[in-house]
């Protein structure tokens, strides 16, 4: 699944191991395997390649210009969801063709600038946003792509705060306001609104939800289609999930074959916009113990990594798993033990596991969390002044620094 493996109890990401990596760029230290980003993007466009879909990168998963790079020259375009998204996607060079737009609350500027781009589709999320699409396109004097985002009203089993196609969220409209727009579709004179989307939820491990989703969106595609609307592109959003410990996801194949037959049926363009499928395993978050602490409750290893690096065990309660890099063999004097392993972070939800269990072990061993490829770096934050880790992306025995660590000046650099 990854390529993140132990060689004489010790790991390895692809040929380079990941204590040399630790001792050359210090820690706390994202480390992406290429060869598994690649990889998970190719399953992905294997699977579906039937019906040859766009399949773009949903960024915020990882934004970082070195990933977004290797993936565009994979093929790959790009979901965004903001105008720093945006900026950053032109610098990679994608074609502005393959940039899809989603969001709930696009700006006015944002909007503009995306226009101007000439971004492929905005996936639009209300009447008021379409309005004022509308309006801008109108100004700019260009004739826009849009979708329309459904919420398919789809309880999906994952994290409450990571399902989006249920009625009670934010996201996308109902079919009965999509149905309005779409017959109304000719007084938005500057769009030209023939596609749908759709995005249920993320870490989905089954593709029930999934089918069941697309089930109600094909029917009301023909539904339309019998009123002489033409759906051009339906865009089945992300949501696939990965193996974080014992959960047996669907594989990229699986997936496809429940929902290509489905998919089949339509006329239109098929979008795919997955973004922790292709880079949650590809990465793995390095860190050092500092201490080890003992109270008369519980066992700590206090590392240097918090949740201002990676806040998902706080926020979601996710579970990652933390591997020894230095993995002793196990002999019979070693005793095996307990531990939370926290943060340095001022606040007890600072947690990157507990009640984990691990050979003794002592201040300066190294630990590695893994599938942190996604929604790592990405939500991390300065949250206690903490400078944000550097990034290595390693290639085969290559190694190249993606992102250098910050520095303190970096984290007043903008304040005045
Ligand atoms: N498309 C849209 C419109 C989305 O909102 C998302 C993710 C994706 C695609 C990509 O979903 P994926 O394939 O990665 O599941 N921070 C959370 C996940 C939030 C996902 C937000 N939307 C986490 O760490 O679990």
């Amino acid at each position: 699944m990854n390529d993140f493996n132990y060689r004489h109890n010790n790991l390895y990401c692809e040929s380079v191991a990941v204590e040399e990596l630790a001792r050359k760029y210090g820690t706390p230290l994202y480390v992406y395997s290429r060869n598994t980003l690649v990889s998970h993007f190719r399953k992905i466009k294997e699977a579906f390649r039937p019906i040859n879909p766009l399949i773009c990168f949903s960024m915020k998963a990882n934004p970082n210009q070195s990933i977004l790079r290797i993936l565009v020259r994979e093929g790959s375009g790009l979901d965004i969801v903001s105008g720093g998204e945006l900026y950053r996607a032109l610098r990679t060079g994608v074609s502005s063709r393959k940039i899809v737009y989603a969001g709930v609350g696009k700006t006015e500027k944002e909007i503009e600038l995306a226009i101007r781009h000439r971004i492929f589709l905005f996936n639009a999320e209300s009447i008021p946003e379409l309005e004022l699409v509308n309006k801008i396109a109108g100004r700019l004097g260009i004739r826009q792509k849009a979708a329309i985002r459904i919420n398919p009203d789809i309880k999906a089993k994952t994290h409450k705060y990571i399902t989006t196609g249920h009625g009670d969220n934010k996201f996308g409209v109902d079919f009965d306001t999509a149905r309005k727009i779409f017959l109304d579709r000719r007084k938005y004179k500057n769009l030209n609104i023939s596609g749908i989307h759709m995005h249920i939820g993320s870490q989905i491990v089954e593709a029930e939800p999934f089918v069941r989703a697309l089930k109600r969106l094909t029917g009301f595609v023909k539904y339309l289609e019998a009123r002489g609307v033409n759906i051009r592109w339906v865009n089945i959003g992300g949501g696939l999930g990965i193996i974080y410990s014992r959960e047996r996801p669907q594989t990229a194949r699986e997936y496809a074959k429940e929902v290509l037959p489905i998919l089949r049926k339509l006329k239109a363009n098929i979008i795919l916009e997955p973004g922790r499928f292709i880079v949650g395993n590809a990465g793995l978050l390095v860190t050092r113990v500092q201490y080890i602490k003992e109270t008369p409750n519980k066992r700590f290893a206090i590392v240097d990594a918090g949740m201002n690096d990676l806040i998902r065990p706080s926020l979601y309660g996710a579970y990652h798993e933390i591997l020894p890099v230095r993995s002793p063999s196990y002999s019979g004097s070693k005793k095996i033990r307990v531990y939370d392993v926290v943060g340095p972070i001022c606040e007890s939800g600072d947690f990157l596991g507990k009640g984990r269990k691990f050979i003794e072990l002592k201040q300066r061993d190294l630990l590695g969390v893994m599938g942190a490829g996604a929604y790592g770096f990405s939500m991390s934050s300065n949250y206690n002044s903490r400078p944000r880790p550097s990034e290595v992306m390693v290639d085969g025995s290559a190694v190249k620094l993606i992102r250098r660590r910050e520095t303190y000046e970096d984290l007043i650099r903008a304040e005045t």
